[in-house]
């Protein structure tokens, strides 16, 4: 089975191993296309992957200058050089460790007024660069996708949504007793789906029941991440924890 063509499946023992699976794909994928689009994620299980991302960059396997990319989402409001912002996570794993061009990386952006705007400019922006042509995935506890909360719409495109009260748990490490923020700007998952090829990874026990009604459960907007059965090209890559 070729992992470029259809629906894969692969778990491996470690998470460490999901990261340099998933960044050998994608390594091979900006070599193959330097120009290539970029759907990018944030979050615990992607630090791992940058760093070995970053590790190809660094022995002068692949350059970043011509790659464009598209962060999932981004927390609203929030200014993009908070310490909690996912910009500010991007610059510290990936963006700033590689050669990538300021003008080539799109984000939404979490400190407009108007954010009804921002999404259409959001959503017109991937249009106009011809779509999204690899994007990467986690996953939420909660079987979200982006911060495409569980009910969703399977149409839905960029726009602003409240986050679940579990986003909210998890994620409340970033912002060291700060109050996490209400709301979240994120692509839909008719954007997502767009894409021509997507990976998701998920790594750790937390994640394995929302793996599980990934896989074997029905495709519902109960479980986001359900909707990636009804996509001709997407691989899911697991460590065991996430398997069980
Ligand atoms: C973040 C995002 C989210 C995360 C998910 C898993 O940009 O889109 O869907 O991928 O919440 O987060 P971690 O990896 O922190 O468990």
């Amino acid at each position: 089975m070729s992992i470029e063509e259809q629906f894969t499946f692969l778990e491996v023992s470690k998470a460490k191993e999901v990261a340099k699976l998933a960044a050998k794909i994608v390594a091979n994928n900006i070599k193959k296309n330097k120009g290539i689009v970029l759907g990018l994620a944030t979050g615990n299980t992607m630090v791992e992957f940058y760093k070995e991302l970053v590790k190809y960059y660094k022995k002068g396997f692949i350059s970043f200058s011509k790659v464009k990319t598209f962060n999932l989402d981004e927390y609203y409001p929030i200014n993009s050089e908070d310490k909690s912002s996912f910009r500010s996570f991007m610059n510290k794993h990936l963006f700033d460790k590689v050669n990538i061009k300021e003008k080539n990386i799109n984000f939404l952006n979490g400190d407009v007024k108007d954010f009804k705007k921002e999404c259409e400019r959001y959503e017109n922006k991937i249009k106009k660069v011809g779509g999204i042509d690899l994007q990467i995935l986690g996953i939420g506890v909660n079987g979200h996708v982006g911060f495409n909360e569980p009910g969703s719409s399977f149409t839905s495109i960029t726009r602003r949504v409240k986050l679940s009260s579990s986003t909210k748990k998890a994620n409340a490490r970033e912002f060291k007793g700060k109050q996490v923020p209400k709301y979240a700007l994120t692509m839909g998952i008719k954007t997502i789906l767009s894409s021509d090829k997507i990976i998701l990874l998920a790594i750790g026990d937390k994640k394995a029941r929302a793996i599980k009604k990934t896989l074997e459960g029905k495709i519902t907007k109960k479980v986001p991440a359900s909707v990636l059965r009804k996509h001709k090209n997407v691989s899911i890559i697991i460590d065991c924890k996430a398997g069980k």
